[in-house]
């Protein structure tokens, strides 16, 4: 049926107006290969753009007559091989070359001051006149970054300005052959178009309706009135009408029709009335959309925005871009420019990363940035770090049916802050993994949970300790241990207990027991500088923390013995796994920020409001109690567990320290032995000032995290030792000590 036509050609006009259907194709003209016409081939690249070369003004135009580039790039740097005025004659000779944007590349040193083509510029140089005026000018810069963003740029002007005009060509081509009668109007009324079957239903020809107002219906007509004022208050909202109407052509016959006004909102303020000639009667009447508070360019320009952004397939990302934009449509001036700054920073990947400067003022800071949140340079050097394979080496595990009286009493104190892992270490002989783990594991009833045998946990957290490397002076099964004892203070915590369940708090208990699990001593971005297997097999990604977690659960279920999962179901089983592998991958630094800004913007934040307001506990209950929150808490406690150091008591703090920055050492010196990229070099054993680095870590990493978790958590304790342990290190480090004590009296 007619309509059926019409109904798809109209929906084809709204999706052609602003959707680009390909990727833009691009087409460089450049005699010689260099350095330039590379930074655009990889511009390309990076923007998802076809893109073709041609040496020669011949090959140029046949290339260009083949794909119809949107975006033709001519070297004009060297007029030796050819005049790039020439090719621009010859390319804009062609047909399509109608809405292609063509680009100059200029040399530097043609225009002293300016990068912007101007009339004083283009004086400079006889061959960017033509082409300055139907192109655009590109002073010569090498940077593949500077190639990207000039043709993006082009690509969101120009090029879709004219992939519009052509679509617009085509859809008014396909109106005048529809068998609807379709009329455009402005938003005062004035007719703008019409189409022919609009002329002949209506028995008027266009040139008598084109710039006229439309003539209203007989006032008397009550009935009419009030059809019209709904019509106008529907097209008013930006909303579709539709219905029958009755309109009165030249030859004064009155006629019932069935119609549909859509407004055009945002594209020039004109709404589209569509007439259905389904009823044999034929009328036609202009319905105004006259709108007094018309859209103001300002306006428009947001909309349009809008729209761009609402073409990619829909992210949360999209829907809070969207939801801004809109907000800027009815905000004064001064708002929507302060929601474009948002827009900006929104838009960019790395939205809960600090943007360091690239010269932050503290090489300490530096280091433990470049060294802990990214994966390094990457590197084949073929120098394969090997890691202790061999399982036979290890300790082999001890049963534990009589804890010996001594530990069992240290254990005693184990929901303490204070409690002091290193004795339990040497009480242990080595394995305060297991101790501890057996201890806290009956205190959270993990067995009861799993439905499983306290000899299969006994078993499981042998196997788990074994494989931490008692090699490592940090990440050994001591650092484990400590940051399962951590992680249980934590989930003895009131507000952190009232919203976990306890699902959440097993998951938490193991993955801290697995967290660093076979840890090779060495950082991810050493890993990946070494190329090794690790590295190789994670992409660069995550790859300690990867390997953890994925080991945690070969070894856990290899064997039936210690299978700790073993009895519960499948479903169960999944959820579980799913909530350890989370909060190991928590402790990657590289999302640090991320991790702790969500934390803020959702937990903080809103628990805040609420109880500024003074209501009762049941708001912020809500708040922990979503799925999504329990997971940002989750994360948050084992991140803080992770690196709780410095909120210990000083002597163990100090300790900790020690171990750490050895371990950072040793990885120096492999470094520089291996002749590998020195990830931090800062932490060289001859050189190094341990209070600096870290004065730097609590500065950069442990204070706006440890406020955030003490105001969810409530620990005083903990922020008192380490406003303590700061000023500890600041002391040493202003009598320029670089050990971890002051120097003893003689
Ligand atoms: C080239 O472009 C880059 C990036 O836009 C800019 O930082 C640099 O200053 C430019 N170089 C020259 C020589 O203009
Ligand atoms: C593993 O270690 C044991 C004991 O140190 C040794 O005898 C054996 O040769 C080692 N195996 C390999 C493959 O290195
Ligand atoms: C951890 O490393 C330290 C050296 O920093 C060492 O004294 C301790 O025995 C190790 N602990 C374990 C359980 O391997
Ligand atoms: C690594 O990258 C390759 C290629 O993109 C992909 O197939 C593989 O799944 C990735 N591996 C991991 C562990 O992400």
């Amino acid at each position: 049926s007619f309509c059926g036509q019409c109904s798809s050609l109209s929906l084809s006009l709204s999706l052609s107006l602003s959707i680009s259907l390909s990727p833009s194709q691009v087409l460089l003209v450049f005699a010689k290969e260099d350095g330039q016409s590379d930074a655009f081939w990889w511009a390309c690249d990076r923007a998802g753009f076809r893109c073709n070369i041609a040496r020669t003004p011949e090959s140029a135009v046949e290339c260009f007559l083949d794909k119809n580039h949107e975006i033709v790039v001519i070297d004009g740097r060297h007029s030796q091989y050819f005049e790039a005025e020439a090719v621009c004659r010859l390319v804009r000779a062609t047909k399509p070359s109608e809405h292609t944007v063509l680009l100059a590349i200029v040399p530097q040193t043609s225009h002293p001051q300016t990068t912007h083509c101007t009339v004083h510029c283009v004086a400079h140089v006889s061959l960017s006149l033509s082409i300055c005026r139907s192109g655009q000018r590109y002073v010569e810069n090498i940077s593949v970054s500077a190639c990207y963003n000039e043709l993006l740029q082009i690509e969101h002007g120009e090029v879709r300005c004219q992939f519009k005009l052509r679509a617009c060509n085509s859809v008014f081509t396909a109106l005048d052959h529809c068998q609807e009668a379709v009329e455009i109007t402005s938003e005062d009324h004035v007719i703008q178009y019409v189409n022919p079957a609009f002329e002949h239903m209506m028995g008027y020809h266009k040139g008598e309706l084109i710039g006229k107002e439309l003539t209203e219906l007989p006032k008397s007509d009550k009935n009419r009135a009030d059809l019209l004022d709904t019509i106008n208050t529907c097209i008013k909202k930006g909303k579709e009408w539709q219905g029958i109407y009755y309109a009165r052509r030249k030859s004064g016959d009155s006629i019932q029709q069935h119609v549909k006004i859509t407004p055009v909102i945002g594209q020039g303020g004109h709404s589209l009335r569509h007439r259905d000639r389904r009823k044999e009667s034929v009328d036609a009447r202009s319905i105004s959309s006259r709108s007094s508070d018309a859209p103001s360019l300002q306006n428009r320009r947001y909309s349009s925005v809008a729209r761009i952004h609402s073409m990619t397939i829909e992210a949360p990302i999209t829907k809070v871009i969207n939801i801004i934009n809109a907000a800027q449509e009815s905000s004064p001036v001064s708002v929507a420019d302060a929601l474009d700054r948002v827009l900006e920073i929104l838009r960019t990947t790395e939205l809960y990363s600090p943007q360091l400067a690239s010269k932050e003022d503290d090489p300490h800071t530096n280091d433990l940035v470049g060294g802990l949140m990214s994966d390094g340079l990457r590197s084949l050097s073929g120098n394969e770090y090997v890691f202790s394979k061999n399982m036979s080496q290890l300790a082999i595990p001890v049963t534990l049916n009589d804890i010996p009286p001594a530990i069992a009493e240290m254990l005693d104190d184990e929901d303490q802050w204070d409690f002091n892992i290193l004795e339990l270490e040497a009480a242990t002989c080595m394995r305060p993994l297991t101790y501890l783990g057996l201890k806290i594991f009956a205190r959270f009833s993990v067995c009861e949970f799993l439905s499983c045998s306290e000899a299969t946990l006994r078993c499981w957290l042998q196997v788990i300790e074994a494989n931490y490397h008692a090699s490592n002076s940090y990440h050994n099964s001591t650092h484990a241990a400590d940051v399962l004892h951590a992680t249980a203070y934590f989930l003895r915590k009131e507000k952190v207990k009232g919203s976990l369940d306890q699902l959440d708090e097993v998951a938490a208990l193991i993955a801290a027991t697995v967290h660093d699990v076979d840890h090779p001593g060495r950082t991810n971005s050493f890993l990946c500088n070494a190329g090794s297997e690790l590295a190789i097999l994670y992409n660069d990604t995550a790859v300690l923390e990867s390997h953890h977690a994925a080991l945690a659960f070969q070894l856990t279920v290899r064997d039936i013995k210690s299978n700790i999962f073993k009895n519960i179901d499948r479903t169960q089983f999944r959820t579980l796994r799913q909530a350890i592998i989370d909060m190991v991958l928590a402790t990657e630094m590289t999302r640090h920020f991320e991790h702790v800004n969500k934390f803020a913007n959702s937990i903080n934040k809103p628990m805040a409001a609420i109880e500024d307001e003074g209501s009762d506990n049941e708001g912020p209950a809500s708040i922990r109690n979503s799925p999504e929150n329990r997971l940002l808490i989750k994360r948050m406690m084992i991140k803080c567990a992770d690196v709780a150091n410095p909120c210990r008591p000083l002597e163990l703090c100090i300790e900790w320290a020690g171990r750490i920055s050895e371990e950072y050492f040793s990885q120096t010196d492999e470094e520089k032995r291996e002749a590998l990229p020195v990830v931090m070099p800062v932490f060289d054993r001859n050189t190094c000032s341990i209070p600096k680095s870290q004065i730097s870590f609590i500065d950069y990493f442990i204070t706006d995290m440890f406020d955030a978790w003490d105001a969810f958590a409530s620990l005083p304790g903990l922020m008192e030792h380490l406003s303590e342990n700061y000023k500890y290190w600041k002391g040493l480090d202003d009598m320029k000590c670089k050990s971890l004590r002051p120097p003893s009296p003689p």
